[in-house]
């Protein structure tokens, strides 16, 4: 019951009804959720893990390390690499990131990466799937430096990490939320696969925002030849015991 009372309470500050075109219950609301969730709780239960590093192409995705505090400050400080992100950090909250990034990968076992190009070993970002704040969602999240935009890095690593996700979490979906205005940042969701799928209400630092999305369905489509090794493609056990969860902890 405790459960059910949280469940609403995240629904209530957290609108996802709207992104369905009409006036729901929060009983439906609430539905609705399940259908969409990539249950964060579910995750948990389960406990998996992402195996890191990850190496692309051109790209390493490992845990964050105190070295890479430098890097990271320098990118959270740059105006318009943070235009969109709740803008610029000082040093000392841009270290906290870092180590929180690099605390939370290794207690949950999945969460943001550092992203290093193999060439030169240098830091250019981060990128991963995270819990998206108060809700039971699963989100992707990126941000490079500047002099790296344009290469197709955060496509690269952006698959890399739904990949990486779809294979080792128990998740039926991922999101992303991004503000309009923001249109790489669109160009790479879409590059990567995930689709429009409404819009987002409480969102830090704007009020509202786009969600885009891609469920595993679409994902085994979009890179089959991938989802043969994952634990979770073969059907929609995970994605049931997500909704009994959420309808368990409804009644
Ligand atoms: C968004 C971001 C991660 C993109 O990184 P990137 O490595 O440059 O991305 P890619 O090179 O893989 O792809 C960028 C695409 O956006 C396109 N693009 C860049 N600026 C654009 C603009 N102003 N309008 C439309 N498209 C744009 C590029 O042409 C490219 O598309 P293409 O391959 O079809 O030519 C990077 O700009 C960034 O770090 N931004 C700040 C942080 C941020 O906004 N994070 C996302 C929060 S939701």
């Amino acid at each position: 019951m405790r459960g059910g009372r949280a469940l609403l309470r995240v629904y209530r500050g957290f609108p996802l009804a709207q992104t369905c075109p009409r006036t729901v219950s929060p009983a439906e609301g609430a539905r609705l959720m399940i259908h969409l969730a990539s249950s964060v709780d579910a995750i948990r239960g389960a406990s998996p893990r992402i195996p890191a590093p990850c190496l692309t192409s051109r790209l390493e995705l490992r845990p964050f390390c105190e070295d890479d505090i430098e890097r990271i400050a320098t990118l959270l400080a740059d105006r318009e690499v943070t235009l969109f992100i709740g803008g610029t950090k000082p040093f000392a909250a841009a270290a906290d990131s870092v180590l929180y990034m690099r605390d939370a990968f290794a207690g949950r076992g999945w969460g943001t990466l550092a992203v290093v190009q193999r060439s030169n070993n240098a830091c250019i970002g981060y990128c991963g799937v995270r819990p998206l704040i108060n809700t039971p969602y699963v989100e992707l999240a990126f941000a490079f430096e500047r002099t790296s935009w344009n290469c197709g890095y955060a496509t690269e690593a952006a698959k890399a990490s739904l990949d990486l996700a779809f294979r080792h979490l128990p998740v039926d979906s991922v999101v992303a939320t991004v503000y309009p205005d923001n249109r790489a940042s669109i160009r790479v969701l879409t590059k990567a696969g995930m689709y429009l799928h409404g819009s987002i209400f409480g969102v830090w630092p704007r009020s509202s925002a786009l969600l885009y999305r891609l469920d595993r369905t679409t994902w085994r489509t979009f890179v089959p030849s991938l989802t043969r090794s994952s634990p979770f493609a073969a059907g929609r056990v995970a994605a049931r015991r997500t909704d009994r969860v959420y309808s368990t902890k409804l009644r």
